[in-house]
């Protein structure tokens, strides 16, 4: 099996402006340090509001803090007269790693459908950075136990057409809808077996050696104190935080998952 190095994302969703940005990342950061983190243990990305884009760019590079960071959408079309919208170049040329895909907000309230999300993948990989792609089951999908294959469908579409050497850096979240900013997270066991099902998906329709390179994370009410649970799961290779994200201090403890208690 491959040494899968966890990722701890922190969603900043539609909070934060630069100026707030500038004091969270460099606090993060402090408290990391301070903490003694190992990048070779997890890795830890901020996905900011493009708004927040150069400014952390220019404190991750001023100060070559151990931090990745990325965009939370960005357009189907490479440029043009799409007003409002931000291109993959945009963001590579703000030397984004990752961007975040199909999240349920933007699913919920932006319409974004499950082929979109493939055509912005592609667009994506081919800019050079790599997509976080977000699956999950609404409450009433898990209530009627269709969660698996509800997932795994909307996998199939997302997944289509990408190549093998993207599919090697992809990065696949599962967020059940019900468990996203409602306190109510999903059990360790829960997460693990929809991780696994993702896994094995990626298997069959590609290869095992994609697979077992491939990082699958949990999203959805996660704190420093559920964090371990999920993280012993074996199929379960980092979160993708929301709220928690926001507090530097308490993102902190995630990121440090792997330490003593
Ligand atoms: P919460 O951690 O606030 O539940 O949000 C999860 C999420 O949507 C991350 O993308």
């Amino acid at each position: 099996m491959a040494d899968r190095l966890p990722l701890m994302a922190g969603n900043w969703k539609m909070n934060l402006n630069h100026v707030e940005a500038t004091g969270v990342v460099q606090k993060l950061a402090w408290t990391l340090q301070d903490k003694r983190y190992d990048p070779t243990k997890a890795e830890v990305a901020v996905i900011v509001p493009y708004t927040d884009l150069r400014t952390v760019q220019t404190l991750v590079e001023g100060d070559k803090l151990p931090i990745s960071y990325g965009a939370q959408d960005v357009s189907v079309h490479v440029s043009g007269a799409y007003t409002g919208e931000i291109s993959v170049d945009m963001l590579a040329k703000l030397k984004c790693k990752y961007v975040v895909l199909g999240h349920s907000e933007r699913r919920q309230y932006h319409g974004e459908t499950d082929i979109i999300v493939n055509r912005k993948a592609q667009r994506v990989f081919r800019a050079g950075m790599v997509p976080i792609i977000c699956v999950g089951e609404e409450w009433e999908s898990r209530r009627k136990e269709g969660h698996i294959p509800f997932v795994l469908e909307q996998l199939r579409w997302c997944l289509t057409d990408l190549e093998d050497e993207w599919m090697r850096k992809l990065v696949i979240a599962y967020e059940p809808v019900w468990a996203i900013g409602s306190g109510q997270v999903a059990s360790p066991e829960d997460a693990q077996d929809m991780c696994l099902a993702i896994r094995s998906y990626v298997a069959t329709h590609f290869t095992q050696e994609i697979a077992d390179q491939l990082r699958v994370l949990y999203g959805g009410s996660v704190k420093a104190n559920n964090i371990r649970d999920i993280m012993a799961q074996p199929d379960v290779d980092g979160a993708l935080v929301g709220g928690a994200s926001l507090d530097p201090e308490e993102f902190a403890k995630i990121v440090l998952f792997y330490q003593e208690a």
